[in-house]
């Protein structure tokens, strides 16, 4: 067993914990993108951070039949799900299987107690909805707003469809997205 971190310090207490815990991996400080060639192949390979394209040298040190999941997101949001897929014939495949749970962030986590106490509290009267509705200018070579209308659409026009029907592929040119059918994927 192998586990990657690029941060020295988080890597350090890693493998203290690790040898409390009686277990012994091989903890390799650095950067995980690349996977780590010495232990290849792996059974399985998890991420724990949030990645925005899975690197094709995973699915390299993956053994046919082996497992990824790793928290995947695009670069338009940081609302992330887990990607699960399996490594066939040099290229990985699947579902998502949920979004990625975020730790619940209380009020009281970032204000102080004083800053609580000296506060006005209210209640806003204005809805989301109506937050939304208005005018938009758009400015240079792309129309931004009208490619997030569009999109809207398209998702509406499919009947809202959670990330439990989309999927994901990677194979060697690159990584696909798509909708109930990897037959019918597109680049991301
Ligand atoms: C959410 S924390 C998870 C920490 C720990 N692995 C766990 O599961 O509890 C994400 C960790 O990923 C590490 N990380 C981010 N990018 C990395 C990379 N390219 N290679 C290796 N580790 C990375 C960060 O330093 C951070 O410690």
């Amino acid at each position: 067993m192998t586990t990657v971190e690029v941060d020295a310090a988080v890597a350090a207490a890693a493998r203290e914990s690790l040898r409390r815990a009686g277990l012994g991996p091989t903890v390799v400080t650095g950067d995980g993108y690349g996977g780590h060639l010495p232990g290849a192949p792996y059974d399985r390979v998890i991420a724990t951070c949030g990645m925005r394209e899975i690197p094709y040298a995973w699915v390299e040190q993956t053994a046919p039949g082996g497992i990824v999941v790793a928290p995947w997101g695009t670069r338009y949001g940081n609302g992330d799900a887990v990607a699960r897929l399996v490594v066939e014939d040099g290229v990985a495949s699947g579902r998502f299987t949920r979004l990625v749970r975020r730790a619940a962030v209380r009020h009281g986590d970032y204000v102080s107690q004083e800053g609580a106490d000296g506060a006005d509290a209210s209640t806003t009267t204005v809805t989301e909805a109506e937050f939304h509705t208005g005018r938009y200018t758009q400015y240079g070579p792309r129309r931004l707003w009208d490619e997030v209308e569009a999109a809207f659409r398209w998702w509406t026009g499919r009947g809202k469809p959670g990330v439990e029907r989309f999927g994901l592929t990677v194979d060697a040119g690159g990584q696909y997205v798509w909708l109930d059918d990897p037959a019918a994927s597109w680049g991301i």
